[in-house]
């Protein structure tokens, strides 16, 4: 058994193993894991012992008890126990059974399902829509199937791992521009238009990026795409619903509704099911999605209750309800953010759900991520190579759920977290 400093190395260092015993080489990284769960410093993989709630507790993975404010969870709108979802659930329990038991490009749609498809579409001004049995699944499928391996993929360099993975899948030919920057973009689009006048390119960004929570401009990014015959993908994971008066995220606030070449979601940020979706403007696109788009037409459908379940969040999200709670969770964001600033605390982007402070380093970084949970603070540390080296955060989910108290116990003990993590 190697030993390791459990404030040293990352994640990278275990991704490419050597020898040639595939099981065996796992081993390191275990060993090295193992060093930071003993120290106190392996805070991934925890569970909770009920719902998502503004306060929760659970356990970690070595079976220690944790409790306290929930700045962890990722359901924005608190629609995953609102009482009419959870009768949505019920409800198609009783009518349809758990499972959908078949591919959605055999038998395994629903009513529920396609019903599920047009709500979307109407949602985001798009005629078709196909539905992927996760976000991942939707982000991965949609650029396996689309990109040839002789075509190229033009993505920002913080793109989600679903985007970067599914478009590695399609083609080696897959370059990244530097984060928001259209002056990238234009460059590298040329330059390969220039160089490659016959392949189809993709062009991939986000509409909130999850780890800095900021927008690229969506219409000019989209121009620029339109101006070297390239196609333009949005994944608007964690802005459709909880954003904008109406709940359409960035696309609303940018005039871009329905108005991308190819929109991607997941529902599992407000809509309060795992899911996700591509929705496209012709229905050619949509047809060739379900037969060529591997994590679509290789597996089971959603199962009715998930249908049922976003159907019906979606319902409240375009409700006053839903106007009501973004209202709440964008003041929780600000206030949020503001009590940050006033103690002194740096965050990064802009105001949405996603609020992130600044740590610095990795050792710091770990050493707050064993306090937090000791000061009753439920929240998840990241660090390289989920981000750039150097530049570890506390990645704070907001819920419209949260009380005042929990944004000052939060801000209070965050505080006190990283003196503590300069102390030792
Ligand atoms: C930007 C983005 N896209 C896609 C996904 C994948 O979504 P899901 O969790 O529904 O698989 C995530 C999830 O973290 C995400 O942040």
């Amino acid at each position: 058994m190697a030993t390791y400093d459990p404030l040293e190395h990352s994640m990278q260092d275990f991704r490419v193993l050597p020898g040639v015993g595939l099981l065996e080489r796992t081993q390191p990284f275990y060993d090295w894991q193992q060093a930071r769960r003993e120290a106190g410093y392996w805070t991934l993989g925890r569970s909770l012992s009920g719902g998502p709630l503004h306060r929760c507790a659970g356990h970690n993975d070595a079976g220690v008890a944790f409790k306290g404010v929930n700045f962890a969870s990722q359901d924005y709108l608190g629609l995953s126990t609102h009482p009419d979802v959870k009768a949505a659930a019920i409800e198609a329990a009783q009518r349809f059974g758990v499972h959908s038991a078949g591919s959605p490009a055999l038998v395994g749609n629903s009513e529920l399902s396609l019903a599920l498809e047009q709500q979307l579409a109407a949602f985001v001004q798009m005629p078709y829509v196909t539905l992927y049995p996760t976000g991942w699944a939707a982000g991965f499928g949609v650029n396996k199937a689309l990109v040839r391996p002789t075509d190229h993929v033009v993505m920002d360099q913080l793109a989600h791992a679903c985007l970067q993975e599914g478009a590695r899948a399609a083609t080696g030919n897959v370059h990244l521009f530097t984060h928001n920057d259209l002056t990238s973009l234009h460059q590298q689009l040329r330059e390969l238009r220039r160089r490659n006048p016959e392949v189809g390119i993709l062009v991939v960004t986000e509409s909130l990026f999850s780890m800095d929570s900021d927008t690229p401009d969506l219409a000019a990014t989209q121009g620029i795409a339109h101006e070297f015959q390239a196609t333009l993908l949005v994944d608007a994971a964690h802005d459709l619903g909880c954003l904008g008066a109406d709940g359409l995220g960035h696309s609303g606030a940018l005039g871009m509704v329905g108005k991308v070449d190819v929109l991607m979601g997941s529902f599992s940020k407000t809509f309060a099911s795992n899911g996700g979706f591509v929705a496209c403007q012709a229905r050619s696109v949509k047809e060739y999605l379900r037969y060529y788009s591997s994590p679509h037409t290789f597996s089971n459908a959603l199962s009715p209750i998930q249908a049922a379940v976003v159907g019906r969040c979606l319902k409240i999200v375009q409700s006053a309800e839903g106007r009501a709670l973004r209202g709440k969770l964008m003041d929780n964001i600000l206030d949020l953010r503001s009590k940050l600033h006033a103690a002194g605390r740096q965050t990064y982007g802009d105001p949405s759900p996603i609020v992130c402070v600044k740590i610095g380093n990795e050792r710091t970084a770990r050493k707050v991520s064993k306090a937090l949970p000791r000061l009753g603070v439920i929240a998840n540390v990241v660090e390289f190579p989920a981000v750039a080296r150097n530049e570890a955060r506390v990645r704070l989910q907001v819920m419209a759920s949260h009380q005042p108290a929990d944004i000052k116990t939060l801000v209070w003990q965050l505080v006190k977290a990283y003196e503590l993590a300069h102390q030792v």
